[in-house]
C-alpha cells in the first residue's frame, strides 16, 4: 500500500472558546503539491503551524512516513518553511542568509559553502549571494527565502502565501519558478493561499477550508468542475446559482439547488427554442472576454429579478451585437449543470 507521507487526523484546536480547527483529517503523499485554499481566519496558518510543530493541537495527530510526530519539537522535524513577508535578515548577504540556518545544524565550513552555492543555483540567484536584502527586489527576496528553506533538504516544504506580498507580474512568474523547483528537487510541499488562481494554477491536490473546516479536498479540475457544496462553488471561480424547480419548468432537466459556470452558458439571438429569455443589464470587459449580467424574463417577458452572469467571447460578442437592454436566449447545457447534495447544499 502506498502509505501517506504525511497523515493529519482529526486535528482540533481552540484558542479560548474559539475554535481555529474542528476535526482536519488529510493524507499528502510523497512529493505531492497541496494548497490549503480558503478565506482569510478559516484555519489555514494554524494548520501549517501545527505541522510544523509550531503550535500543538488539542487532539488529533500528525505523522510522517507513519511516525507519529505530534509532540515531536520543532527542530526535530525536518521541514523547510516560508512565509508572505521576506524574513531574510537585512544585516546579513543573501549567501549568509542562508548559511544562517546550515550552522546550526554543526556542518563544516565546506560543506556550508556547497550547500549555499548550491541552492543558490536553484534559484538563479548566485550572483547575487553578496548582496544585502535591501539591495533585492521583492522577488529576489523570496526566492532567497525559498534557496534558505530548502538549503537543508527538507522532507517538508511549508509555504504560507509566499507570494501575497508581491505584485502580479513578479506573483505569476514566481508561481511557476516555485512549482520547477519543486518538482526539480522533489520535495513533498504544502502552501497555504486564499488566492484560488493560485491554487488552480500551482497545486496537484486542493484542500479547500471553510470554518475551521475542510469543505472538499481534490484536483484543481474535480473542485473546479465538481464542487461539493455551494461555499466551494462559489469561492472558486465565479458561479450562478440556479432554482432546479424553475429549471424543470424550461424544460432543463434539474432539481433541488443546482449551479453553473458563467463560461458554460450559451447565449443566442432572442427565440430560439428552448432557450431562457434574458435581458441584458451590464457588461464588464475583462480581456480575453466579456462578464455579461443579465435578468432572466418570464413567459410574459417580464424580469424575474434572478440576475445570472454570462461569459462570451470577443468573437461571439461582435456576433451577437451585444448591448446593454438587448434581449437574448440563454443555452444551459444538462451535461454542464452542477447539482449539490441535500446536505451539502445547505453550507
Ligand atoms: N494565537 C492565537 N490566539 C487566538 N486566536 C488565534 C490565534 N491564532 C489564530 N487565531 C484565530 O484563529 C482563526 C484562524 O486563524 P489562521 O489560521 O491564521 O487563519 P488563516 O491563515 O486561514 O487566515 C482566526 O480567527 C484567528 O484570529
Ligand atoms: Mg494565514
Amino acid at each position: 500500500m502506498n502509505q501517506a507521507h504525511l497523515s493529519i487526523r482529526g486535528i482540533r484546536k481552540t484558542f479560548g472558546s474559539f475554535t481555529a480547527l474542528d476535526s482536519i483529517h488529510l493524507d499528502v503523499r510523497k512529493n505531492e503539491f497541496v494548497c490549503l485554499l480558503g478565506p482569510s481566519g478559516c484555519g489555514k496558518t494554524t494548520l501549517l503551524r501545527i505541522i510544523a510543530g509550531l503550535e500543538s493541537p488539542d487532539s488529533g495527530t500528525v505523522s510522517a512516513g507513519g511516525k507519529d510526530i505530534t509532540a515531536l519539537p520543532p527542530a526535530q522535524r525536518n521541514f523547510g518553511m516560508m512565509f508572505q513577508s521576506y524574513a531574510l535578515f537585512p544585516n546579513m548577504t543573501a549567501a549568509q542568509n542562508i548559511a544562517f540556518g546550515l550552522k546550526s545544524r554543526k556542518l563544516g565550513k565546506r560543506d556550508i559553502a556547497e550547500k549555499v552555492r548550491e541552492s543558490l543555483d536553484l534559484v538563479d540567484l548566485w550572483e547575487m549571494r553578496d548582496k544585502y536584502p535591501s539591495q533585492l527586489s521583492g522577488g529576489q527576496q523570496q526566492r532567497i527565502a525559498l534557496a534558505r528553506a530548502v538549503a537543508l533538504s527538507p522532507d517538508f516544504l511549508l509555504l504560507d502565501e509566499p507570494l501575497s506580498a508581491l505584485d502580479a507580474k513578479v506573483r505569476h512568474k514566481l508561481r511557476g519558478e516555485i512549482r520547477a523547483l519543486q518538482e526539480k528537487i522533489g520535495v513533498t510541499t504544502i502552501m497555504v493561499t486564499h488566492d484560488q488562481e493560485e491554487a488552480l494554477t500551482m497545486a496537484d491536490r486542493i484542500v479547500v477550508m471553510n470554518n475551521a473546516e475542510v469543505a472538499q479536498i481534490g484536483t484543481p479540475r474535480e473542485v473546479y468542475e465538481r464542487p461539493a457544496s455551494p461555499f466551494v462553488a462559489d469561492f472558486i471561480g465565479a458561479i450562478n446559482f440556479l432554482d432546479g424547480a424553475e429549471l424543470q419548468e424550461r424544460g432543463v432537466r434539474g432539481s433541488g439547488m443546482m449551479a453553473v459556470r458563467p463560461e458554460h452558458i450559451g447565449a443566442e439571438e432572442p427565440g430560439s427554442r428552448g432557450g431562457i429569455p434574458a435581458v441584458v443589464r451590464g457588461i464588464e470587459f475583462r480581456g480575453p472576454f466579456y462578464h455579461v449580467m443579465l435578468d432572466v424574463l418570464d413567459s410574459g417577458g417580464e424580469p424575474l429579478g434572478r440576475p445570472m452572469t454570462i461569459h462570451v467571447s470577443a468573437q461571439h460578442y461582435q456576433q451577437l451585437g451585444l448591448e446593454k437592454n438587448k434581449k437574448l436566449s440563454l443555452c444551459l447545457p444538462e451535461e454542464r449543470l452542477i447539482a449539490f447534495e441535500p446536505q451539502a447544499a445547505a453550507k
